[in-house]
């Protein structure tokens, strides 16, 4: 790759390229459960490398505005949020969440109230998140719906984890099927130590349960309206029988991983170019328990995952958490399968370079990632609708957990809705 596209790729700030390709679409930027009832805590969060503080107002109502009072420049994020809005320690002036100046208590003048505004975001609230649009004001693009906005509350874990490494290490990493029987041995064949295998399909919430132990799949791609989805092929036993294992990659950040009832739903969101909020969604057709969820990511290790900042920790002065002591039963030292990404898009450094990679075929669904944002970019400069953000329902959109299939067959005709298009 070359290093101008790393850059491209990688730089999401303003007025960079991807930045601006970014900007228009809808993004998570906090869970509800950050801002768990009226006149709670405001949250002070970033997203595409700007600062921004987030409240939820005496209505229950949630605003995104500017982290810096647009007075003299204190964090909003110390203020009181307080009869409808929310309140700067400093002098006291007062905003709604559509950044109204409601009082401006050391300047009695109306007029200059109503004649100013805090700049402030659009905000949607669904499928326990808080999702907001900071791109241009006449560009707003419509607000789509995922499938996990339905469904019971309880059918939906919803986590977020904030990592020191830019998105893309973490995207990839999301969009790398030949990874999933090696790094997360762990959960995808709890018999490894004995050279035998095992599927680990008693957890059916397990991302990470894989049918066959089969390590070089064959992968296939194929462009769709939102980005594109992805095959991974693995050997079924006899050579007329194929385990096949559908991803569908949702620009600008969102892929959805199969496991055997439920669907994960992960966004890696830049909050900047170093770190990364990634939102995981777990969405089935019946109840599942968080804790549950927790402890097979392997964020139930308080080492690791502070579930209060959700802050991600992993610190090369203690080897970044890994136990090499126990690598004679455990494949990583380490435990549970977020907590294995993220540490080693930690250990690749904020940013890696990968005009020094050596990629293979099984990279393939890595390769079209990043041509696909790329794409996007390209879209924007040319002064269209990037990829996908037209886009008003994206219930179509289904990963497919492993499903042995004849191998003559097309893998495309198990995931047909995938495939239709949808009109901007
Ligand atoms: S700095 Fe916020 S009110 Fe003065
Ligand atoms: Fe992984």
């Amino acid at each position: 790759m070359k290093t101008s596209d790393n850059e491209t790729l990688t730089r999401v700030g303003p007025g960079t390229p991807m930045g601006a390709t970014m900007r228009r679409y809808w993004h998570p930027i906090c869970t509800s459960e950050q801002l768990p009832h009226p006149d709670c805590d405001p949250l002070r969060t970033k997203l595409l490398g700007e600062s921004f503080v987030v409240f939820r107002d005496s209505q229950g109502k949630v605003g995104v505005l500017d982290e810096y009072c647009m007075h003299r420049r204190v964090s909003l994020a110390l203020g009181r949020v307080e009869g409808g809005g929310i309140r700067c320690l400093y002098h006291g002036w007062k905003f709604s969440i559509d950044g109204t100046i409601l009082e401006t208590p050391n300047h009695p003048d109306e007029r200059f109230r109503k004649n100013l505004r805090a700049p402030s975001y659009p905000v949607h609230e669904a499928g326990g998140l808080i999702w907001t649009y900071i791109g241009p004001r006449d560009k707003e693009p419509v607000f789509q719906k995922f499938p996990f906005f339905d469904g019971p509350d309880q059918n939906r874990v919803v986590l977020r984890i904030n990592t020191h490494a830019n998105y893309l290490q973490l995207f990839e990493g999301g969009v790398d099927s030949s990874h999933v029987g090696i790094l997360h041995s762990n959960r995808a064949n709890p018999t490894w130590m004995h050279n035998t295998f095992t599927s680990a399909v008693e957890e059916d919430y397990n991302p990470g349960a894989l049918s066959v132990p089969d390590n070089c799949p064959s992968l296939e791609v194929e462009d769709t309206d939102y980005g594109y989805h992805y095959v991974a092929k693995r050997k079924a036993g006899t050579p007329d029988a194929v385990s096949i294992r559908v991803t569908p990659v949702i620009l600008p950040t969102c892929r959805i991983i199969p496991a055997p009832a439920f669907q994960f739903f992960v966004f890696e969101v830049p909050q900047d170019d170093e770190w990364t909020s990634t939102y995981l969604l777990c969405h089935g057709p019946k109840a599942i328990a968080r804790a549950d969820v927790v402890r097979i990511m392997g964020l139930d290790d308080e080492r690791f995952w502070n579930p209060k900042t959700c802050d991600f920790h992993a610190d090369w002065a203690n080897h970044l958490g890994q136990d090499r002591a126990a690598m004679k039963h455990n494949w990583t030292g380490l435990s549970g399968i977020e907590q294995e990404d993220a540490i080693l898009a930690v250990s690749m450094g904020p940013i890696v370079d990968r005009s020094l990679e050596h990629l293979v075929a099984a990279d393939v669904a890595i390769v079209r990632l990043r041509r696909r944002l790329l794409e996007a970019v390209r879209m924007v400069e040319a002064g269209q609708e990037p990829l996908g953000n037209q886009i008003a329902d994206l219930g179509h959109v289904k990963a497919l957990v492993d499903t042995v299939i004849d191998s003559a067959d097309d893998w495309r005709d198990q995931v047909k809705s995938n495939r239709e298009s949808v009109p901007a």
